[in-house]
């Protein structure tokens, strides 16, 4: 097997999606129809033609309009579904999902809609697909931190479903900083902690996530490259970065893929993983960014075992479940 070939077959965790991103075209017009919602586009050519994006924040439009037709528990557990069937084509084994609660309970579909939907399609991939799931709530960093605590109350009678809590949407004049009273009630709680920082914002984001929110991961981080000493940090605690190869092209924060930093930050001994973000508008699920990835920075055997070792390393499964992953890999990366 060379490098492509094990990328493609080796098992492998995600652990950066937004279970919204994976929402393809065909799924928002059926969707639309089933429940009677306006599209702003005639049809699914359409639809995927606008998917031509400048930045974060020219996404971040379409990608919240295509969540508007989820509205039933059906509709978020056919969403997930259709994600977890592709993450199975691809060898995930194990996947953490981000979830954006704000931008639907803004719409009026209540917290448990949307919780009984994905946490059914989360015990489903586990009975039907044997893949390990679990949710993460993020909480909208363009909103109000008031916003996050009112999302977190309504949340809380479901803890049990979720995981833990990320931060996610338009990053730039949203630093973690406005958010970390909320963080800090959240570790209270004993959730997980991430964030999104680093993606087109500066080191100085990733610096708060760390010191202010005191995230367990960081979503992106590929503005690390820009500090030194940020650098040697990462690469001392091992904290791990969820990187998005083929979404940091899409968003235009790297020009070509052959220009995208993440062989440097693995050379440089970051925990560095590999993932899609937001598959249906990105061009592409986890193997999709893992052979171009593989072709553009021409990244090793030996590259691609670190990347799926780093994937279970960096998931908040439990130390037996590891165990039993990691001598998945081995058993593939023997053949
Ligand atoms: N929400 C969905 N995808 C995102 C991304 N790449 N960055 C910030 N927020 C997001
Ligand atoms: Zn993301």
């Amino acid at each position: 097997m060379n490098a492509i070939e094990l990328a493609r077959a080796i098992p492998k965790a995600e652990l950066h999606i937004h279970i919204e991103g994976s929402l393809e075209p065909e799924l928002i017009f059926a969707l639309a129809q089933r429940n009677g919602v306006a599209l702003a586009y005639p049809g699914v050519e359409a639809l995927r033609a606008a998917y031509a994006f400048t930045d974060l924040q020219s996404f971040l439009d379409l990608y919240y309009a295509g969540a508007s037709v989820l509205r039933q528990p059906q509709d978020f557990h056919d969403m997930a579904w259709a994600y977890f069937l592709r993450a199975q084509a691809d060898h995930v084994i194990h996947a953490e999902l981000f979830f954006d609660p704000q931008t639907h309970t803004a719409r009026g579909v209540p917290m448990a809609v949307l919780i009984e939907g994905l946490s059914s399609a989360c015990l489903r991939a586990a009975q039907e697909l044997g893949i390990s799931s679990a949710l993460i709530l993020c909480f909208l960093r363009h909103l109000s931190e008031a916003d996050a605590f009112a999302t977190l109350d309504a949340a809380l009678p479901y803890r049990e479903h979720f995981i833990g809590v990320g931060l996610d949407s338009s990053e730039l004049g949203h630093p973690p900083q406005k958010f970390e009273r909320v963080f800090a009630r959240c570790r209270a709680l004993g959730l997980q902690v991430v964030a999104h920082a680093g993606e087109e914002g500066p080191p100085e984001y990733m610096w708060q996530a760390i010191d202010l929110l005191k995230v367990q991961r960081i979503d992106h981080g590929v503005a690390a490259l820009q500090d030194p000493l940020l650098m040697a940090e990462l690469a001392h605690t091992r904290l791990p970065l969820t990187v998005c190869p083929l979404s940091n092209l899409k968003l235009c924060v790297v020009k070509d893929l052959r220009e995208h930093p993440l062989k440097t930050m693995l050379d440089a001994g970051l925990c560095v993983t590999i993932n899609s973000d937001d598959p249906a508008y990105f061009g592409g699920y986890l193997n999709a960014n893992f052979e171009q990835t593989v072709a553009a920075l021409d990244l090793t055997r030996e590259d691609v075992l670190q990347l799926a070792r780093n994937s279970f390393e960096a998931s908040f499964i439990g130390a037996e479940h590891r165990a039993a992953c990691l001598a998945r890999v081995r058993e593939v990366a023997s053949v």
